[in-house]
């Protein structure tokens, strides 16, 4: 992709759990503020319509995270900031999306541990996923390679939502994607 646009991709990744929708929540009306046109996709929405049908085979993530990948693309060059939450397990596949969106995408990876995630368990899935109820889930019978050069990193324990947001914002300001907030004047 050119340099001709504003637009940025915004992805998130980490395990189901981690709270990688959450921040999103709060990123997305912070940019708005900001007069940023804001989208979003987000894992589990997506699966219910342009991803419906795929299951967690490699084969049907690598399928959920390059059509993700490639509207991100679409709408980053018109300008938009592209919020996407998925768990998006495999480098490889991330990489290739990078590679589609070039030096506009960014990832942030929610370093939220499996420990941690277990214990949240917010949905449920955890307990049934180390029961072997279901099958094939991320950190526990399936792989998730975490990033080794994301362009932010988001370590949520001992942090609110609030501050974990905070962060990413702060972080978009310093790469550039963003404008910095003008200081308060000290008198
Ligand atoms: S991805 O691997 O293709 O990126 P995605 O983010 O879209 O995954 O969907 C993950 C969500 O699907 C989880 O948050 C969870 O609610 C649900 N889910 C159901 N089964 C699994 C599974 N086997 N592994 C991971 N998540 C699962």
């Amino acid at each position: 992709m050119g340099n001709e646009t504003n637009g940025f991709t915004l992805w998130f990744t980490g395990l189901s759990g981690a709270g990688k929708s959450t921040i999103a929540e709060i990123v997305g009306p912070e940019l708005e503020r900001r007069g940023i046109l804001v989208d979003h996709l987000d894992g589990d929405v997506v699966r219910t319509n342009l991803s419906k049908g795929l299951g967690f085979s490699r084969e049907d993530r690598d399928a959920n995270i390059l059509r993700i990948g490639f509207v991100a693309k679409l709408l980053t060059r018109h300008g938009a900031g592209v919020i996407v939450a998925a768990i998006s397990p495999y480098a490889e596949t991330r990489d290739a999306v990078r590679e589609m969106i070039g030096d506009r995408f960014v990832e942030v990876f929610v370093a939220t541990s499996l420990d941690e995630c277990a214990r949240r368990d917010v949905k449920g899935l955890y307990a049934k996923a180390f029961s072997g109820e279901i099958k094939e889930f991320t950190g526990v019978s399936d792989p998730y390679e975490a990033p080794e050069h994301a362009e932010i990193v988001v370590e949520t324990e001992g942090r609110s939502p609030e501050q974990s947001a905070q962060h990413v914002i702060t972080q978009l300001e310093q790469l550039g994607f963003i404008a910095r907030e003008k200081e308060e004047a000290v008198a």
